[in-house]
Order: structure tokens, then C-alpha cells, then sequence
């Protein structure tokens, strides 16, 4: 059983979802939002964010799979679940939970911008800019964190504690 140390608590997480989401509030105002969120880890960090947003909301998801994460470069990322819906005319935030190398946002970014979208905007609870390879910049961020292994608020380990209501790095 891994140690659990709280790195960002139910609380703050709260309380900068809901900055984020009057941010969001403001800068589309009078519009529909789409939230696309990427697979598995960003669906908790999506439906709170949706919750603080005061606009018409949609949500979708989306899948990826990435191959050897510590020698990840640009196209070892794979479609595994598509969107529903068509992207054109849309205003999209694309949702993660963290962007650490950034590989996946990158390959993601690409491909919705690909399909049209009135505009597309990447919002990240978390972001580890020690562990960036590809330039790649979120309009929202959540929280900056050092290069620690966190899981909880979405995040695993292992496909365990993605339902921890607080950001926790794992002590072996
Ligand atoms: C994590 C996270 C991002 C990606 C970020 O997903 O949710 O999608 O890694 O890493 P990157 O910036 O280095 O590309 P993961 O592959 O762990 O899948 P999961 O969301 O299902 O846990």
C-alpha cells in the first residue's frame, strides 16, 4: 500500500475550479461552451469545472493511449475513443487533468483543430512544466506542481485512486 501525502486539498482544489469556471463564465460570455474531456483522468476534474461554469455547457470525452510515457515523443499517441459529435463552428475547451510532457495535448490539439471548431482553448487542473517536451500552453491551469507522482481528483496509479477527493503524491 503506497504512502499518501496531500499535496493539494479538497478545498483549494475547490475553490480554483470555481476561479477557473468564472473565468471561463466571463470569457465566453453570451456563448455555448463545449468541454471535451480526455480520458479517464480528467472526467471528475471536467464535472466540477462544468458545475461552476454559468453558460450553456456541453460535455463529450475523448480517448487516448500513450505508449512508453518516459520516452514519449509526438505521434506514439492513439485514438482510442472519438468524439460524438462534429467539432466545426464550436467554441471547445479541451479538459485534462494534467499536462506533463505534453505529447497528448499536443496530439489532441492537433487533431480537433483539424476539424474546424469556432475555437479551442486547453484548460489543465494540473501542469508540470519541469517534465515539458513539446511546446504546448494551456489557457487554464489549475495549479503548477513540482515533478511528483500525484494521483487522486481523476489521477491514478495503476487504475487506483482516481476517486480521492485530494490531490496526493504517492511515497513508496
Ligand atoms: C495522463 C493525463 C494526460 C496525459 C498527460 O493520462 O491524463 O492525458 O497523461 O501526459 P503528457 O502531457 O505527458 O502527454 P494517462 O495516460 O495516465 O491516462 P488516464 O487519463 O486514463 O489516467
Amino acid at each position: 500500500m503506497a504512502n499518501l501525502e496531500v499535496l493539494i486539498s479538497r478545498n483549494r482544489i475547490a475553490q480554483r475550479v470555481a476561479e477557473l469556471g468564472a473565468e471561463i463564465t466571463h470569457d465566453y460570455a453570451g456563448q455555448s461552451v463545449l468541454l471535451v474531456g480526455v480520458l479517464k483522468g480528467a472526467a471528475v476534474f471536467l464535472c466540477d469545472l462544468a458545475r461552476t461554469i454559468d453558460l450553456d455547457v456541453r460535455m463529450d470525452f475523448i480517448g487516448v493511449s500513450s505508449y512508453g510515457k518516459a520516452s514519449t515523443s509526438s505521434g506514439e499517441v492513439q485514438l482510442t475513443k472519438d468524439l460524438s459529435e462534429p467539432l466545426d463552428g464550436i467554441h471547445v475547451i479541451l479538459v485534462e487533468d494534467i499536462l506533463d510532457t505534453g505529447v497528448t495535448l499536443n496530439f489532441l490539439k492537433q487533431l480537433l483543430m483539424a476539424r474546424k471548431p469556432a475555437s479551442l482553448k486547453l484548460a489543465a487542473l494540473l501542469e508540470k512544466p519541469a517534465r515539458r517536451k513539446v511546446d504546448v500552453q494551456a489557457e487554464y491551469i489549475g495549479f503548477t506542481i513540482p515533478d511528483e507522482f500525484v494521483v487522486g481528483y481523476g489521477l491514478d496509479y495503476g487504475e487506483r485512486y482516481r476517486n480521492l477527493p485530494d490531490v496526493c503524491v504517492v511515497r513508496e
